[in-house]
């Protein structure tokens, strides 16, 4: 038993009054006390596991189906997947710190499901909920909930006492208690606890135990031993198990079996007599005629430490509901929506912000690398990374652009979650960003998309698990660290201005924010990853560096020539005829044919992203000559774009290439444009100088209705680009919000006059930039919270014609950024 407030005020009162070397500790435990248990098997409609415990952790996750039907095996629900066809699976307020409650609405199965998940303020103990009633109480469905839960051996054979899961006592018929132990949890106990609802009984049968162990009408449970490395296929295992104990019911029964005992004949039993081991499936099957549904909890409790163990369904009740207040204060603290439909359109937002962190995985295992296959002139036509040998074991904290299409790591989509992480709860974006700086390879080097063992690969096409080192992408880890520096140099300032202590600060800022305020933090964090992302970046301008000596002749008349930075440009190693998968934007149109010499615009802008958080981090860490190195690459990257990138005749900016002038056959430069999301890139990354005649030309093109802007965003590809809405048509006129947000941000950045609502603009460019900012603002919000609304989802991206949803649904990833939008942009 516990109160909230306490627990709150002992944090802020420990921030303010412990200094030096123990407030890091302090932080580093709390942080790592806090985030050990959630649901963290992001690929799972509701899976268990905890963080930084890869030998032997604890693992669980729960299934359901309809057993009042023969055909019932096809609907029986574990990874998420959109084939499954569920109305609803959305978390409706959720917090890895803290927990919260997950919606499931499945028509097939004809069950409402919530699933809540809470913790002890410690972090230590947890308690799963599972709720559901029938979605329609007269359509006969039996409604079996199926938990599984083992305990992992582990490597370690030198272990004095062997990690188990065993069943302890059965309280009763449906309530089991269970004993665990590992090395790196110590002693635990588990326990079921039944607080309503009716088990499956038909009433025109006498009993429902058709064979021993076959029975609906209480609770199943078996115990098994199932590999580490298999557990993750629990659901082909329960499928095994049922089919040979159907087969063999039939044996003995023929075939005509009375309907009435369906749902025991899906019932789980020992069929082959195994003997018990650490693995356990929990299956409980209600009547579902009740409109009232059935109530039962899950309840872990670490047996160490019990101060704050959860005793009985009251705790659990009390922990959901101060859980979901403390969610919502949370989220009022940090966002302010200010729209009509107030309350509908803030929790919209809510939800959105907690799949996002519902996604939330840790992953561990090996990833697989062809580390021989060189890239040249011939890689153009098809890029076969066939020499792909496991690397690792590694691990990754971080969240997922969708649980039913992506569930792993991707770099380019992890900066765009962090973006709206960071203004939620600044010090989990920068844990996650930490995980992800710590798989930077010796050589500077982290792929494209992190797929940790086999079973995150079990859900990646063959052709797309082989990561290669040749292969970037783009650097959006380190856009978000520059936006946390900036707040963090923005704080050390005002504080310098304010000449006072910043205690009153942290007191108001609580307890997800201290990195952000604390400077002995900072440094202690952000030293610690300086080494590799020193690696990273000389990784990235060696591998990417652009061939400019391929133009010395053609350019060596020319003044341009002279004033190139010439060690600063850059291409993407890796594109093909049709694709350049490493920029981010698959099929944007490129350069035809593809040349050796081409320099990507977009690439020079991500590197010049990289330079200047290269050059705050330095800053924070006052170390001098590195920040003047970064801040001459930064500025050598911004006047190569306005005198190389940028293109007079088409007034936007644009890779260059090399080709053959027809008429004369020589060779020259040529500006490859293609207005879209690539040419908007250097504004949206903030790479244009203030003064630049071109900003502008960039508020226009953006502002332009014939060409990028919609009623529903702004256009990847322009309405007039002869490629656009072509071929595969992913990145070729579909709007996506990580480049809107971008965009909607550098207005602001740029312009920052437009925010003062007092002031009149009337001049030209102001007033655009502010027509524009407004408009696309509202276009957005309006467009994806009305498919929201019709749809139950939010999308991977949007419809340019009509702005209905495209692509994944339930992408969570970085359409997620619409909550920064509404909440404060
Ligand atoms: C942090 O945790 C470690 C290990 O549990 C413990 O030894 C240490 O005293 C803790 N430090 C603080 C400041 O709480
Ligand atoms: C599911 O249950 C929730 C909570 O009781 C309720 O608000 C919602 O309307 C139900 N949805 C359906 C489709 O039955
Ligand atoms: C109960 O069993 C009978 C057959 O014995 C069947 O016709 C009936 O549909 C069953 N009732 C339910 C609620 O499943
Ligand atoms: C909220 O919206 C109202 C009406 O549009 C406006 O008057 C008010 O200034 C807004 N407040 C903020 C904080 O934006």
């Amino acid at each position: 038993m516990f109160n909230i407030v306490p627990y709150i005020v002992g944090l802020i009162c420990l921030t303010i009054y412990v200094q030096g070397s123990s407030d890091i500790d302090t932080f580093k435990n709390y942080t790592s006390q806090s985030l050990l248990w959630a649901p963290y098997r992001s690929q799972c409609y509701f899976g268990i596991r905890p963080r930084n415990i890869n030998d032997s952790p604890f693992i669980m996750g729960i299934m359901w189906f309809d057993t009042n039907r023969m055909d019932a095996m096809p609907n029986l629900r574990h990874q998420v997947d959109m084939d499954d066809k569920l109305e609803k699976f959305s978390w409706v307020a959720y917090d890895p710190r803290i927990g919260g409650k997950e919606s499931i609405i499945d028509h097939e199965n004809n069950v409402n499901l919530t699933i809540s998940f809470v913790k002890s303020h410690d972090g230590k103990n947890w308690a799963t909920r599972v709720e559901g009633k029938p979605i329609d109480p007269n359509k006969k469905t039996a409604i079996s909930i199926v938990t599984y839960m083992t305990q992992n051996v582990g490597s370690s054979s030198a272990q004095t006492i062997r990690p188990f899961l065993k069943l302890n006592k059965v309280i009763s018929d449906n309530d089991l208690e269970f004993n665990g132990y590992s090395p790196e949890l110590n002693r635990y106990s588990i326990s079921f606890k039944d607080n309503f609802g009716n088990y499956f009984q038909n009433d025109t049968l006498p009993t429902m135990e058709i064979v021993p162990g076959c029975d609906s009408s209480k609770t199943s449970h078996m115990s098994l031993t199932i590999p580490d490395e298999e557990v993750w296929k629990a659901r082909d295992v329960f499928q095994t198990l049922l089919s040979d104990s159907i087969t063999k019911l039939v044996e003995e029964k023929g075939e005509n079996i009375n309907s009435g005992y369906t749902p025991s004949i899906l019932t789980i039993r020992n069929l082959h007599d195994f003997p018990a081991g650490n693995f356990h499936f929990i299956q409980k099957t209600y009547d579902n005629s009740q409109s009232k549904g059935f109530q039962f909890d899950i309840i872990y409790n670490s047996n160490v430490d019990r101060k704050e163990n959860i005793q009985n369904k009251k705790d659990v009740s009390r922990l959901i509901n101060s859980a979901i207040d403390e969610i919502n204060s949370r989220f009022d603290k940090h966002f302010e929506i200010n729209e009509t439909d107030k309350e509908e359109k803030r929790s919209f937002a809510l939800e959105i912000l907690s799949n996002l962190l519902g996604g939330i995985g840790y992953f561990h295992g090996n990833q697989i690398v062809d580390r021989s296959t060189e890239f040249d002139e011939d890689q153009f036509n098809e890029i076969k990374l066939i020499h792909g040998k496991e690397e690792g074991p590694f691990d990754l904290f971080t969240s997922v652009p969708s649980r039913a299409f992506f569930p792993r790591g991707f770099y380019w989509d992890e900066g765009f979650h962090l973006l709206q992480i960071m203004e939620y709860d600044f010090d989990l974006a920068f844990e996650i960003m930490d995980s992800w700086i710590n798989l930077i390879d010796k050589d500077g080097w982290i792929a494209r998309e992190v797929i940790l063992g086999p079973e995150a690969r079990s859900r990646v096409p063959q052709e797309f698990q082989v990561q290669s080192p040749n292969i970037a992408n783009p650097p959006t880890l380190l856009l978000t660290l520059s936006e946390m520096l900036s707040k963090v140099l923005e704080h050390e300032t005002s504080v310098k201005l304010e000449n006072k202590e910043d205690t009153e600060k942290l007191a108001i800022k609580g307890d997800t924010e201290q990195l952000k305020y604390s400077s002995d933090l900072i440094i202690n964090y952000v030293s610690a990853i300086y080494p590799k992302l020193l690696k990273h970046f000389e990784w990235f301008t060696r591998t990417q560096r652009g061939l400019i000596e391929e133009y010395s002749e053609i350019l060596e008349e020319n003044p341009l020539w002279e004033k190139l930075h010439k060690d600063n440009l850059y291409k993407w190693v890796g594109r093909t005829v049709r694709h350049c998968l490493p920029s981010g934007l698959d099929d944007y149109p490129r350069a035809q044919p593809p040349d050796i010499a081409e320099l990507n615009v977009d690439t020079l802008s991500w590197v010049g992203v990289m330079a200047r958080s290269m050059k705050q981090i330095a800053e924070v860490l006052n170390r001098n000559q590195d920040q003047i190195k970064f801040a001459k690459i930064e500025q050598n990257i911004m006047e190569n774009l306005e005198i190389l990138h940028w293109s007079e005749e088409n007034n936007c900016y644009c890779d260059v290439s090399i080709q053959e002038n027809e008429d004369t056959d020589e060779e020259e430069l040529v500006h490859v444009c293609h207005e879209g999301y690539v040419s908007l890139l250097p504004f949206g990354l903030k790479m244009i100088p203030p003064n630049s005649p071109h900003l502008d030309k960039v508020i226009s093109a953006m502002s332009d209705k014939s060409t990028l802007f919609s009623p529903y965003g702004l256009l990847s590809l322009s309405q007039k680009d002869q490629y656009f809405g072509q071929d595969e048509n992913y990145w070729r006129g579909k709007i996506w919000l990580n480049i809107n947000y971008l965009c909607l941000d550098a207005i602001k950045h740029y312009y920052p006059e437009i925010m003062d609502t007092k002031k009149a603009t009337s001049s030209g460019t102001l007033k655009t930039a502010k027509q524009l900012y407004t408009g696309l603002r509202r276009n957005l919000i309006d467009n994806i919270y009305k498919v929201w609304k019709s749809t139950g989802f939010v999308f991977e991206n949007y419809n340019p014609q009509d702005g209905t949803g495209a692509g994944a649904k339930q992408f969570t990833g970085w359409t997620s950024l619409i909550v920064n939008i509404m909440g404060f942009l």
